[in-house]
Protein backbone atom coordinates (compact mmCIF):
# COMPACT_ATOMS: atom_id res chain seq x y z
CA UNK A 1 0.00 0.00 0.00
CA UNK A 2 1.42 3.56 -1.11
CA UNK A 3 2.12 6.05 1.41
CA UNK A 4 0.92 10.08 0.56
CA UNK A 5 4.31 11.94 -1.19
CA UNK A 6 3.62 14.47 1.88
CA UNK A 7 4.63 11.75 3.79
CA UNK A 8 7.20 10.52 1.75
CA UNK A 9 8.72 13.89 1.51
CA UNK A 10 9.27 14.00 5.24
CA UNK A 11 12.41 12.75 7.26
CA UNK A 12 14.23 11.39 10.19
CA UNK A 13 15.57 14.61 11.85
CA UNK A 14 19.70 13.74 11.59
CA UNK A 15 20.13 13.98 15.52
CA UNK A 16 17.79 11.08 16.34
CA UNK A 17 20.11 9.15 14.30
CA UNK A 18 22.59 8.94 16.45
CA UNK A 19 20.45 7.75 19.35
CA UNK A 20 21.57 4.01 18.73
CA UNK A 21 24.73 4.64 19.10
CA UNK A 22 24.81 6.61 22.26
CA UNK A 23 23.38 3.39 23.83
CA UNK A 24 25.91 1.35 22.71
CA UNK A 25 28.24 3.53 24.15
CA UNK A 26 26.64 3.89 27.43
CA UNK A 27 26.45 0.11 27.49
CA UNK A 28 29.97 0.34 27.09
CA UNK A 29 30.56 2.75 30.19
CA UNK A 30 31.24 6.07 28.54
CA UNK A 31 29.26 9.23 29.68
CA UNK A 32 28.00 11.18 27.13
CA UNK A 33 27.21 14.97 27.15
CA UNK A 34 24.17 15.76 25.38
CA UNK A 35 24.82 19.24 23.40
CA UNK A 36 22.84 18.07 20.85
CA UNK A 37 19.52 19.29 21.94
CA UNK A 38 17.41 22.33 22.53
CA UNK A 39 16.05 20.38 26.26
CA UNK A 40 17.19 22.66 29.49
CA UNK A 41 17.91 21.78 32.24
CA UNK A 42 16.41 24.36 34.16
CA UNK A 43 14.06 23.38 36.90
CA UNK A 44 10.30 24.27 35.73
CA UNK A 45 8.77 26.97 38.13
CA UNK A 46 7.07 24.97 40.79
CA UNK A 47 4.03 26.86 40.29
CA UNK A 48 2.81 24.64 37.38
CA UNK A 49 2.64 21.42 39.23
CA UNK A 50 1.13 23.02 42.74
CA UNK A 51 -1.70 24.97 40.55
CA UNK A 52 -1.89 20.95 38.32
CA UNK A 53 -2.23 19.22 41.47
CA UNK A 54 -4.28 21.47 43.14
CA UNK A 55 -6.90 20.73 40.17
CA UNK A 56 -9.91 19.60 41.94
CA UNK A 57 -12.22 17.97 38.38
CA UNK A 58 -13.86 15.42 38.73
CA UNK A 59 -13.96 15.13 34.69
CA UNK A 60 -10.99 16.20 32.83
CA UNK A 61 -13.39 17.46 29.90
CA UNK A 62 -12.52 19.09 26.65
CA UNK A 63 -11.85 23.20 27.19
CA UNK A 64 -12.71 25.93 24.27
CA UNK A 65 -10.78 24.89 20.89
CA UNK A 66 -9.27 28.28 21.18
CA UNK A 67 -8.07 27.57 24.34
CA UNK A 68 -9.16 28.24 28.29
CA UNK A 69 -10.05 32.03 28.67
CA UNK A 70 -7.66 32.06 31.68
CA UNK A 71 -4.46 31.26 29.74
CA UNK A 72 -5.49 33.30 27.02
CA UNK A 73 -5.44 36.26 29.58
CA UNK A 74 -2.55 35.68 30.95
CA UNK A 75 -1.01 35.18 27.88
CA UNK A 76 -1.96 38.94 26.93
CA UNK A 77 -0.74 39.83 30.45
CA UNK A 78 2.64 38.61 29.40
CA UNK A 79 2.64 40.49 25.91
CA UNK A 80 1.52 43.83 27.39
CA UNK A 81 4.32 43.82 30.30
CA UNK A 82 6.79 43.46 26.89
CA UNK A 83 5.08 46.51 25.41
CA UNK A 84 2.38 44.58 23.32
CA UNK A 85 -1.28 45.06 22.72
CA UNK A 86 -2.89 41.93 22.28
CA UNK A 87 -6.12 40.77 23.51
CA UNK A 88 -7.65 37.36 24.10
CA UNK A 89 -9.28 37.44 20.74
CA UNK A 90 -6.04 37.85 18.82
CA UNK A 91 -4.55 34.48 20.37
CA UNK A 92 -5.04 30.68 19.86
CA UNK A 93 -3.66 28.28 22.49
CA UNK A 94 -2.02 25.49 20.20
CA UNK A 95 -0.07 21.88 21.14
CA UNK A 96 2.90 23.51 21.71
CA UNK A 97 4.83 26.10 18.84
CA UNK A 98 4.91 23.00 16.95
CA UNK A 99 1.37 22.88 16.17
CA UNK A 100 1.00 26.83 15.91
CA UNK A 101 3.43 26.34 12.86
CA UNK A 102 1.59 23.39 11.53
CA UNK A 103 -1.31 25.30 11.44
CA UNK A 104 0.23 28.65 10.55
CA UNK A 105 1.32 26.61 7.31
CA UNK A 106 -1.53 25.01 6.63
CA UNK A 107 -3.56 28.64 7.45
CA UNK A 108 -1.60 30.46 4.96
CA UNK A 109 -0.73 28.31 1.89
CA UNK A 110 -1.78 26.44 -0.49
CA UNK A 111 -0.02 23.45 -2.22
CA UNK A 112 2.97 24.18 -3.73
CA UNK A 113 2.95 27.87 -1.86
CA UNK A 114 6.42 29.10 -0.88
CA UNK A 115 7.59 30.39 2.36
CA UNK A 116 10.56 32.14 2.43
CA UNK A 117 13.00 32.05 4.99
CA UNK A 118 16.91 32.14 6.47
CA UNK A 119 19.45 29.61 6.32
CA UNK A 120 20.50 27.84 8.47
CA UNK A 121 17.01 27.35 9.54
CA UNK A 122 15.37 25.51 12.39
CA UNK A 123 15.07 22.01 10.88
CA UNK A 124 11.21 20.67 11.92
CA UNK A 125 10.54 23.74 9.38
CA UNK A 126 11.30 21.13 6.63
CA UNK A 127 9.21 18.30 7.78
CA UNK A 128 5.99 20.96 8.11
CA UNK A 129 6.74 22.43 4.76
CA UNK A 130 6.72 18.68 3.46
CA UNK A 131 3.38 17.50 5.43
CA UNK A 132 1.88 20.79 4.10
CA UNK A 133 3.14 20.57 0.56
CA UNK A 134 4.79 23.79 1.20
CA UNK A 135 8.13 24.60 -0.55
CA UNK A 136 10.56 26.12 1.64
CA UNK A 137 12.97 28.63 -0.16
CA UNK A 138 16.08 29.78 1.56
CA UNK A 139 18.33 32.41 2.09
CA UNK A 140 21.93 31.77 2.80
CA UNK A 141 23.11 33.48 6.22
CA UNK A 142 26.88 32.99 7.16
CA UNK A 143 28.52 32.17 10.45
CA UNK A 144 31.62 33.91 9.46
CA UNK A 145 29.34 37.52 9.59
CA UNK A 146 27.24 36.10 12.83
CA UNK A 147 24.57 34.85 10.36
CA UNK A 148 24.05 38.63 9.48
CA UNK A 149 20.94 39.34 6.86
CA UNK A 150 22.02 39.06 3.27
CA UNK A 151 21.15 42.58 1.68
CA UNK A 152 17.68 42.90 0.58
CA UNK A 153 18.02 42.81 -2.64
CA UNK A 154 19.16 39.07 -2.13
CA UNK A 155 16.04 38.28 -0.25
CA UNK A 156 13.79 40.42 -2.70
CA UNK A 157 14.96 37.83 -5.61
CA UNK A 158 13.92 34.94 -3.74
CA UNK A 159 10.32 36.15 -3.95
CA UNK A 160 8.00 34.75 -6.37
CA UNK A 161 4.22 34.88 -7.04
CA UNK A 162 4.16 31.72 -5.41
CA UNK A 163 5.62 33.39 -2.06
CA UNK A 164 3.06 33.50 0.73
CA UNK A 165 5.51 34.72 4.30
CA UNK A 166 8.59 35.16 5.36
CA UNK A 167 9.50 33.26 7.97
CA UNK A 168 11.92 34.56 10.87
CA UNK A 169 13.15 32.86 13.59
CA UNK A 170 14.18 36.03 16.34
CA UNK A 171 16.16 34.50 18.51
CA UNK A 172 16.97 31.81 15.82
CA UNK A 173 17.84 28.30 15.82
CA UNK A 174 20.40 26.87 14.98
CA UNK A 175 21.76 30.56 14.81
CA UNK A 176 21.58 31.86 18.06
CA UNK A 177 20.99 35.13 15.65
CA UNK A 178 18.95 38.17 17.03
CA UNK A 179 17.94 40.54 14.42
CA UNK A 180 18.45 43.68 14.63
CA UNK A 181 16.09 46.59 14.37
CA UNK A 182 17.45 47.34 10.75
CA UNK A 183 17.17 43.61 9.96
CA UNK A 184 13.68 43.15 11.40
CA UNK A 185 12.97 46.55 9.08
CA UNK A 186 13.68 45.27 6.27
CA UNK A 187 11.76 42.43 6.61
CA UNK A 188 8.76 44.38 7.20
CA UNK A 189 9.64 46.68 4.57
CA UNK A 190 9.72 44.04 2.16
CA UNK A 191 5.90 42.06 3.72
CA UNK A 192 4.38 44.74 2.93
CA UNK A 193 6.08 45.88 -0.13
CA UNK A 194 5.40 42.36 -1.74
CA UNK A 195 1.80 41.93 0.39
CA UNK A 196 3.35 38.84 2.46
CA UNK A 197 2.62 37.41 5.83
CA UNK A 198 5.72 37.86 8.52
CA UNK A 199 5.58 34.98 10.61
CA UNK A 200 8.43 35.86 13.18
CA UNK A 201 8.74 32.14 15.45
CA UNK A 202 10.06 33.78 19.16
CA UNK A 203 10.36 30.91 21.43
CA UNK A 204 13.41 31.83 22.45
CA UNK A 205 12.48 35.76 22.99
CA UNK A 206 13.54 35.75 27.07
CA UNK A 207 16.83 34.48 25.64
CA UNK A 208 18.85 37.57 24.90
CA UNK A 209 22.08 38.87 26.05
CA UNK A 210 22.51 41.68 24.25
CA UNK A 211 21.29 45.05 25.66
CA UNK A 212 19.02 46.68 22.29
CA UNK A 213 16.04 44.92 24.19
CA UNK A 214 12.84 43.35 22.94
CA UNK A 215 12.13 43.98 19.57
CA UNK A 216 9.68 42.53 16.75
CA UNK A 217 7.69 43.19 13.57
CA UNK A 218 5.17 42.67 16.13
CA UNK A 219 6.02 46.75 17.30
CA UNK A 220 5.20 47.67 13.11
CA UNK A 221 1.28 48.80 13.78
CA UNK A 222 1.17 48.86 9.70
CA UNK A 223 1.80 45.14 9.53
CA UNK A 224 -0.74 44.36 12.33
CA UNK A 225 -2.94 42.70 9.25
CA UNK A 226 -0.08 40.45 7.73
CA UNK A 227 1.69 39.14 10.84
CA UNK A 228 1.95 36.07 13.02
CA UNK A 229 3.52 35.55 16.12
CA UNK A 230 4.35 32.16 17.18
CA UNK A 231 4.84 31.32 20.99
CA UNK A 232 5.23 28.90 22.89
CA UNK A 233 6.24 28.07 26.72
CA UNK A 234 9.05 25.08 26.03
CA UNK A 235 12.10 27.29 26.49
CA UNK A 236 11.18 30.29 28.26
CA UNK A 237 10.12 28.24 31.01
CA UNK A 238 11.77 25.13 30.78
CA UNK A 239 8.49 23.48 30.33
CA UNK A 240 8.99 21.35 26.84
CA UNK A 241 6.68 18.73 28.05
CA UNK A 242 3.88 20.73 28.90
CA UNK A 243 3.15 21.31 25.05
CA UNK A 244 1.48 25.16 25.31
CA UNK A 245 1.87 27.03 22.41
CA UNK A 246 0.19 30.19 20.57
CA UNK A 247 -0.42 32.05 17.42
CA UNK A 248 -1.46 35.79 17.63
CA UNK A 249 -2.19 37.92 15.02
CA UNK A 250 -4.20 41.23 14.65
CA UNK A 251 -5.80 39.69 11.33
CA UNK A 252 -9.36 38.68 12.92
CA UNK A 253 -10.15 36.96 9.45
CA UNK A 254 -6.91 35.21 9.36
CA UNK A 255 -7.54 34.31 13.41
CA UNK A 256 -11.43 33.11 12.09
CA UNK A 257 -9.57 31.21 9.86
CA UNK A 258 -6.98 29.66 12.23
CA UNK A 259 -9.82 28.78 14.83
CA UNK A 260 -11.08 25.91 12.74
CA UNK A 261 -8.02 23.99 12.45
CA UNK A 262 -8.12 24.30 16.84
CA UNK A 263 -11.58 23.00 16.03
CA UNK A 264 -10.51 19.90 14.35
CA UNK A 265 -8.27 19.18 17.26
CA UNK A 266 -11.02 20.08 19.34
CA UNK A 267 -8.82 21.18 22.17
CA UNK A 268 -5.23 21.49 24.33
CA UNK A 269 -4.71 19.22 27.49
CA UNK A 270 -6.38 21.20 30.21
CA UNK A 271 -3.50 20.03 32.44
CA UNK A 272 -1.02 21.73 30.27
CA UNK A 273 -3.16 24.74 29.99
CA UNK A 274 -4.05 25.50 33.80
CA UNK A 275 -0.65 24.94 34.90
CA UNK A 276 0.75 27.07 32.01
CA UNK A 277 -1.60 30.14 33.79
CA UNK A 278 1.18 29.86 36.57
CA UNK A 279 3.60 30.70 34.25
CA UNK A 280 2.50 33.17 32.21
CA UNK A 281 1.63 34.83 35.37
CA UNK A 282 5.03 35.37 36.50
CA UNK A 283 6.84 38.41 37.10
CA UNK A 284 9.29 39.56 34.27
CA UNK A 285 11.95 38.82 36.66
CA UNK A 286 11.69 35.49 36.91
CA UNK A 287 13.68 35.22 33.61
CA UNK A 288 16.65 37.30 35.60
CA UNK A 289 18.04 34.66 37.20
CA UNK A 290 17.72 32.47 34.64
CA UNK A 291 19.49 34.62 32.09
CA UNK A 292 22.24 35.31 33.89
CA UNK A 293 22.65 31.22 34.34
CA UNK A 294 22.71 31.29 30.17
CA UNK A 295 24.87 33.95 30.00
CA UNK A 296 27.39 32.32 32.26
CA UNK A 297 27.34 28.78 29.82
CA UNK A 298 27.44 30.66 26.65
CA UNK A 299 30.87 32.83 27.69
CA UNK A 300 32.46 29.30 29.17
CA UNK A 301 31.25 28.17 25.20
CA UNK A 302 32.19 31.49 23.37
CA UNK A 303 35.95 31.48 25.14
CA UNK A 304 36.16 27.37 25.06
CA UNK A 305 35.35 27.67 21.25
CA UNK A 306 38.04 31.01 21.12
CA UNK A 307 40.85 28.18 22.53
CA UNK A 308 40.26 25.52 19.45
CA UNK A 309 42.46 26.10 16.70
CA UNK A 310 40.62 26.38 13.11
CA UNK A 311 36.75 26.87 14.57
CA UNK A 312 34.93 29.59 13.69
CA UNK A 313 32.05 30.89 15.49
CA UNK A 314 30.79 34.82 16.24
CA UNK A 315 28.93 35.28 19.78
CA UNK A 316 25.41 34.55 19.05
CA UNK A 317 23.22 36.93 20.93
CA UNK A 318 20.57 35.05 21.53
CA UNK A 319 18.76 31.58 22.22
CA UNK A 320 20.83 28.75 23.75
CA UNK A 321 22.89 27.20 20.98
CA UNK A 322 26.13 28.10 18.90
CA UNK A 323 26.57 27.66 15.33
CA UNK A 324 30.03 26.77 14.70
CA UNK A 325 32.01 25.64 11.70
CA UNK A 326 34.87 23.11 12.53
CA UNK A 327 38.03 22.16 10.83
CA UNK A 328 36.98 19.01 9.62
CA UNK A 329 34.98 18.47 6.12
CA UNK A 330 32.20 15.90 7.52
CA UNK A 331 30.79 16.40 11.00
CA UNK A 332 28.35 13.88 10.43
CA UNK A 333 31.42 11.99 10.38
CA UNK A 334 33.22 13.65 13.68
CA UNK A 335 29.83 13.02 15.37
CA UNK A 336 29.90 9.71 14.94
CA UNK A 337 33.18 8.80 15.36
CA UNK A 338 33.56 11.22 18.77
CA UNK A 339 30.46 8.56 20.25
CA UNK A 340 32.06 5.38 18.89
CA UNK A 341 35.42 5.75 18.57
CA UNK A 342 36.47 8.36 21.08
CA UNK A 343 36.38 9.62 24.85
CA UNK A 344 38.94 11.39 26.83
CA UNK A 345 38.63 9.96 30.13
CA UNK A 346 35.82 8.01 29.84
CA UNK A 347 33.34 10.54 28.59
CA UNK A 348 32.55 12.14 25.35
CA UNK A 349 29.95 14.83 23.37
CA UNK A 350 27.23 14.34 21.18
CA UNK A 351 26.61 17.21 18.95
CA UNK A 352 24.39 18.01 16.10
CA UNK A 353 25.18 17.77 12.55
CA UNK A 354 24.61 21.11 10.79
CA UNK A 355 23.16 19.89 7.14
CA UNK A 356 19.91 19.49 8.87
CA UNK A 357 19.59 22.63 9.09
CA UNK A 358 19.66 23.15 5.49
CA UNK A 359 17.70 22.52 2.64
CA UNK A 360 20.51 21.20 0.61
CA UNK A 361 21.87 18.79 2.69
CA UNK A 362 25.28 18.80 1.10
CA UNK A 363 25.44 22.34 2.91
CA UNK A 364 27.00 23.03 6.38
CA UNK A 365 28.55 19.97 6.12
CA UNK A 366 31.77 21.23 8.27
CA UNK A 367 29.25 23.13 10.85
CA UNK A 368 27.72 21.87 14.06
CA UNK A 369 25.00 23.13 16.59
CA UNK A 370 26.18 23.08 20.10
CA UNK A 371 23.09 23.52 22.93
CA UNK A 372 24.42 25.49 26.26
CA UNK A 373 21.38 23.57 28.30
CA UNK A 374 24.02 21.48 30.77
CA UNK A 375 25.37 23.48 33.53
CA UNK A 376 28.54 25.53 33.43
CA UNK A 377 30.91 22.08 34.24
CA UNK A 378 29.60 19.99 32.07
CA UNK A 379 29.39 22.58 29.12
CA UNK A 380 33.70 22.95 30.20
CA UNK A 381 34.02 19.41 30.08
CA UNK A 382 32.04 19.61 26.75
CA UNK A 383 34.40 21.60 25.42
CA UNK A 384 37.51 20.16 26.65
CA UNK A 385 36.23 16.54 25.47
CA UNK A 386 35.44 18.62 21.96
CA UNK A 387 39.20 19.86 21.63
CA UNK A 388 40.87 16.48 22.25
CA UNK A 389 38.24 15.17 20.14
CA UNK A 390 39.29 17.19 17.38
CA UNK A 391 42.66 16.42 18.24
CA UNK A 392 42.54 13.12 17.91
CA UNK A 393 40.21 13.11 15.02
CA UNK A 394 42.58 15.47 12.58
CA UNK A 395 45.71 12.75 13.98
CA UNK A 396 43.24 9.76 12.97
CA UNK A 397 42.17 10.90 9.88
CA UNK A 398 44.42 13.98 8.25
CA UNK A 399 42.90 14.35 4.69
CA UNK A 400 39.34 14.87 6.73
CA UNK A 401 40.56 17.61 8.34
CA UNK A 402 41.40 21.50 6.79
C1 LIG B 1 12.73 27.77 16.63
C2 LIG B 1 11.76 26.82 17.24
N1 LIG B 1 10.45 27.00 17.00
C3 LIG B 1 9.53 26.19 17.51
C4 LIG B 1 9.88 25.14 18.33
C5 LIG B 1 8.80 24.25 18.84
O1 LIG B 1 8.76 24.18 20.20
P1 LIG B 1 7.54 23.55 21.01
O2 LIG B 1 6.69 22.75 20.07
O3 LIG B 1 8.16 22.73 22.07
O4 LIG B 1 6.79 24.71 21.55
C6 LIG B 1 11.24 24.90 18.61
C7 LIG B 1 11.67 23.76 19.43
O5 LIG B 1 12.84 23.43 19.56
C8 LIG B 1 12.19 25.77 18.06
O6 LIG B 1 13.51 25.62 18.29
Amino acid sequence: METSYRIQKMSEPALLKYYPLVSEAQKKGKKVYFLNIGQPDITTPEGFLKRVNSIDQKVLSYQAPEGITALREAACGYYSRLGLNYDTGDCLVTNGGSEALLFTFIGICNAGDEILTAEPLYSIYKEMAAATDVKLVGFKTYAEDGFALPDPSVIEAAITPRTRAILMTNPGNPTGKVFTKKEIEVMVELALKHHLYLISDEVYREFIYGDEGYQSPAQYDELADQFILVDSISKRYSACGARIGFILSKNQALMEQLKKLCQMRLAVSTLDQLGAVELLNLDQHFFDGILAEYTKRRKIVYDALQNIPGVICKEPMGAFYFMAKLPIKDASHFIEWMINDFDYLGETVLLSPANDFYLNPADGADEVRIAYVLNGADMLKGMTILKHGLEAYCMAFPKACK
